[in-house]
């Protein structure tokens, strides 16, 4: 796009409406930056096609069948097999990444250093309007733990000043780990390296929640099926990708800390400022004529959510080599990945399916998940509608649920504490010999939902209500309402159902007023986003209310409430008015 833009919001703007097309838009090349004489490439990865493509394969499931393949050989029987079994057990680490001269790294061709490092001169973008600065969002982070052993992770860095930047490792993520394990050692510092705009594949790995220790690199040559090629770093002891666009080199000092943040994260809500680690640069490196790679994060759908989706497709034969009951796996875009897990799984014995949540509340970057949902092996985990249908005939209050403790992703917001709180499994599989059943229930009749229709009608705190499933045993209500004080939820969904007894809500979702009850979408993100399952979650004479609204101090929510990410109105009038030019269908 030849049209001049700002990377303070409008880069943004024009990249969310993209991201919000259907089908996830195209991939977007301003070539016209405000500030920089560098391109922005920003949505690279934002469609199904377009992951695919990075990876190399025009279905992700290829891939995921050929990482089945490799974990799952069958044990040789005669000498002939193991010699056969070679090539294929090899394929994990045949490509290891392999070492270049700078002569053959394109990442080299500028190098700067000292005095002559100026990263403002980079189009980094301001995301959203009350971000703490701009920031680099997808860099891919190397660092080495203090025996050597490498890892790549992307964690979003703040423009401080020409040559540093703050470094968002969350805690319980493997840079962070090295970061600690040098300052445990006694080290003053640790080198870092962070490469923009990589090739696919090693931007790809960089998200991906390998197992502590395990090289993301290995992952990137296994996609590729060829060696990610890496050049030594000029100032530190560390490699990058030779083909980057462009390198940072620095340190961190494992004592300073500074705030970095607000930040517009990808939950749709601001992430809070923070104390993070801060990253001195001390070369610069690059292409002759680089292009920047950025990414934005939001209100889902987003481009993250389609790398998101290709490592839910990627891991599936990892989860199941040690939990082969479970059949399929779907991380809702609503439930922005660490909210919401389905699993469908083949039950044998009492109990699996409360074996199989702890276990996945165990395994990696899963231990995040807030939410388990278990089906049956007959139910399409990536068809919402039949899930929610399965669940609300299925459930059994309070039975099927599991309420637990443990971490919770950074960026939840909804427990009273950061980094840790409550936990919910809901059991909807159907039990089996050994397991308790309930009762048998009907679907209401329909004249009970025209009596609910006509009471919540006449409620005046209820901005709007509805019914999304009639034939099911245990109709879920979602109502809206104009919450005015601590405890309006609860109080509220307990007045409709003890008006209601006989009624048809068994399921009672309150969510804020600003929320249209017929918005499924929203209506989910916010449920996923805003529920504390110990604190919001209750059951009442047989029915489950939910409060997902936005809570308050007295409400025993000890830390402040984000605010939801929304564009400021000039910057969308803007974009409004160069629409027509920039020539882009969203
Ligand atoms: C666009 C994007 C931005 C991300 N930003 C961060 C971040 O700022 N901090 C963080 O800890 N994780 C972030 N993540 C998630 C990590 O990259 C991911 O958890 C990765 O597996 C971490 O690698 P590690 O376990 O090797 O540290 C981001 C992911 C994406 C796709």
């Amino acid at each position: 796009m030849k049209e001049r833009v700002s990377p303070i919001l409008e880069i943004t703007e024009i990249a969310d409406r993209m991201s919000k097309a259907p089908g996830g838009g195209k991939a977007l090349l301003f070539e016209n930056v405000e500030g920089s004489s560098i391109p922005v490439l920003i949505n690279a990865f934002g469609s199904k096609r377009r992951m695919a493509m990075a990876l190399g394969t025009d279905d992700l499931e290829t891939i995921a069948a050929d990482i089945e393949k490799t974990i799952h050989l069958k044990p040789p029987v005669s000498l002939a097999d193991k010699i056969a079994m070679i090539p294929e057990l090899l394929r994990f680490t045949r490509f290891p990444p392999k070492m270049v001269s700078p002569r053959n790294a394109p990442c080299q061709e500028v190098v700067l250093t000292g005095a002559d490092v100026d990263i403002c001169k980079l189009p980094i973008l301001k995301c959203w309007p009350d971000d703490g600065g701009r920031f680099i969002t997808m860099p891919c982070v190397f660092t080495k733990s203090p025996d050597g052993v490498r890892n790549v992770g992307m964690y979003r860095m703040q423009e401080f000043n020409r040559n540093s930047t703050g470094m968002h490792w969350h805690i319980h993520k493997d840079g962070a780990s090295n970061y600690h394990e040098h300052a445990r050692r006694g080290a003053e510092k640790m080198e870092v390296a962070v490469a923009i705009g990589c090739d696919p594949a090693t931007v790809f790995a960089a998200t991906a929640p390998m197992p502590h220790g395990v090289d993301e690199l290995l992952l990137a040559g296994f996609i590729r099926e060829a060696p990610v090629a890496l050049v030594k770093c000029k100032t530190v002891d560390l490699e990058v990708p030779a083909t980057a666009e462009i390198v940072l080199e620095g340190y961190v000092n494992v004592k300073e800390r500074r705030v970095e943040g607000p930040f517009g994260d990808h939950t749709g809500y601001y992430s809070p400022a923070d104390e993070y680690p801060v990253f001195h640069i001390t070369a610069m490196t690059r292409r002759k004529d680089p292009i920047y790679l950025a990414t934005i994060v939001g209100k889902p759908p987003m481009e993250d959510c389609y790398m998101g989706k290709a490592t839910e497709r990627l891991f599936l034969p990892l989860l199941r080599m040690v939990n082969p009951e479970i059949v399929d796996y779907s991380l809702p875009w609503e439930g922005v990945f660490h909210n919401c897990v389905i699993v469908s799984m083949r039950k044998r014995y009492p109990m699996q399916a409360q074996r199989l949540m702890s276990a996945l509340w165990g395994a990696g970057q899963m231990s995040f998940a807030k939410m388990i949902l278990t089906v049956d092996e007959g139910v399409d985990v990536h068809d919402y509608k039949a899930v929610a249908k399965t669940l609300l005939n299925n459930l059994s209050i309070p039975g099927s649920l599991i309420h637990a403790q443990g971490v919770l992703d950074a960026l939840d917001h909804s427990a009273p504490r950061p980094l840790s709180g409550s936990k919910l499994g809901i059991d909807a599989t159907i039990p089996i010999a050994g397991e308790e059943a309930a009762p048998p229930r009907q679907a209401p009749p329909k004249e009970a939902f025209i009596a609910e229709f006509s009471r919540l009608g006449a409620m005046g705190e209820v901005s709007s209500f509805s019914i999304p499933f009639t034939e099911v045993t245990n109709p879920l209500l979602i109502v809206s309402i104009r919450k005015k004080g601590a405890g309006d939820a609860h109080r509220i969904a307990r007045t409709i159902a003890g008006e209601d007894k006989e009624g048809a809500a068994r399921v009672i979702l309150v969510l804020d007023g600003d929320v249209c009850a017929s918005e499924y979408s929203t209506a989910l993100w916010k449920f996923f986003n805003n529920t504390d399952p110990a604190r919001d979650i209750v059951h009442h004479e047989g029915r489950l209310l939910i409060d997902a609204t936005r809570k308050l101090p007295e409400e025993g929510h000890g830390r402040p409430w984000p605010e939801e990410i929304e564009m400021s109105p000039e910057v969308k009038k803007k974009i409004d008015g160069l629409w027509a030019a920039l020539g882009l269908q969203a």
